[in-house]
């Protein structure tokens, strides 16, 4: 007759202590690494001042409701507001040289995952979330300030919160690993 194996080594369990595991070492590391200090960034752009003019997050990042990526805006987009806006600063002469050399800003990514995880903003934003559920205020910020332990843990914590229904598809590794 086969033993029955004692409950911490059934192979499910064994599965799920892996994944809890991960998910505290994955806050660990995030919440003692990553802080909230923002990159340098080429220009000092303030996020506040253009959302106060009514300036909305999708003009600049279009791509946020249609695909995976939120994407950002091009030189165009800035000199079509800049060229009339009568205003010296040191950081505009930054943005008119990046202008008359037509070269891309060289912006460094704040949010990022790494390339074996699939991350699409378009589900999200059509499941009613807010930029500010995963990015934080940008109405408050200059350039984008990193947010805190955005690991494993955190996005299966929102799916099991707010989409319990979908949690086995949502908590299924290749929904995010493929
Ligand atoms: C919708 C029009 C619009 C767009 C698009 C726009 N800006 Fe602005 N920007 C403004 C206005 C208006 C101000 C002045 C706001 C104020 O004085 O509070 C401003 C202010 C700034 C400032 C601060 C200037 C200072 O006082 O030093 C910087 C830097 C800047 N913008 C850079 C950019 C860059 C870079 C882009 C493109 C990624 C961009 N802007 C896109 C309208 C725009
Ligand atoms: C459910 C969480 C979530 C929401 C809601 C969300 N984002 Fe993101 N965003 C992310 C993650 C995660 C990344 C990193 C993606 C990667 O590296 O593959 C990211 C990356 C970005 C980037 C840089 C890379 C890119 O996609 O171009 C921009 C810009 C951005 N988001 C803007 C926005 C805006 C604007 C909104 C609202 C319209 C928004 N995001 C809503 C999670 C979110
Ligand atoms: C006038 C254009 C403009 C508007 C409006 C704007 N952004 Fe941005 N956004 C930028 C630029 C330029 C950058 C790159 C510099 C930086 O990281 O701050 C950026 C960067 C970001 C990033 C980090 C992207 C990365 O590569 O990691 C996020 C997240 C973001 N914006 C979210 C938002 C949200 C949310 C709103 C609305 C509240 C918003 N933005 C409104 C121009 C804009
Ligand atoms: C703030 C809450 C929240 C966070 C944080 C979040 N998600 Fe989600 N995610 C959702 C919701 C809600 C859905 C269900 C959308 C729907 O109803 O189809 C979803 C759906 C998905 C889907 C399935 C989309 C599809 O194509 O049907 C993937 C893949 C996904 N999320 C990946 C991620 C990854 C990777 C992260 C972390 C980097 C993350 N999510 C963080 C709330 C979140
Ligand atoms: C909702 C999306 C999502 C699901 C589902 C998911 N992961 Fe992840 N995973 C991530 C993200 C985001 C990262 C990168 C951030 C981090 O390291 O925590 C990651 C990182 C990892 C890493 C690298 C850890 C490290 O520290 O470098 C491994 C290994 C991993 N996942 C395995 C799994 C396994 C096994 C499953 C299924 C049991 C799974 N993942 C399900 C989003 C997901």
């Amino acid at each position: 007759m086969k033993l029955k194996k004692p409950w911490w080594n059934q192979p499910g369990i064994q599965i799920a202590s892996v994944l809890v595991a991960l998910i505290i070492v994955g806050g660990i590391v995030g919440g003692i690494f990553l802080t909230q200090t923002p990159p340098e960034q080429p220009i000092a752009f303030p996020h506040n001042r253009h959302v106060a003019i009514g300036a909305s997050c999708l003009y600049c990042h279009t791509g946020a409701t249609l695909g995976p990526s939120a994407g950002l805006p091009g030189i165009e987009k800035c000199w079509g507001c800049h060229q009339q806006v009568q205003k010296q600063s040191p950081e505009l002469t930054k943005l008119a040289g990046y202008v008359e050399r037509n070269e891309a800003i060289p912006w460094v990514p704040v949010a990022i995952q790494p390339d074996f995880v699939h991350f699409k903003h378009s589900p999200h934003l059509n499941a009613g979330l807010q930029c500010s559920a995963c990015h934080g205020d940008l109405s408050k910020m200059k350039v984008a300030e990193p947010q805190k332990g955005q690991n494993m843990g955190w996005c299966l914590q929102c799916h099991k919160n707010t989409a319990p229904e979908q949690w086995t598809k949502l908590s299924d590794c290749a929904t995010c690993h493929y």
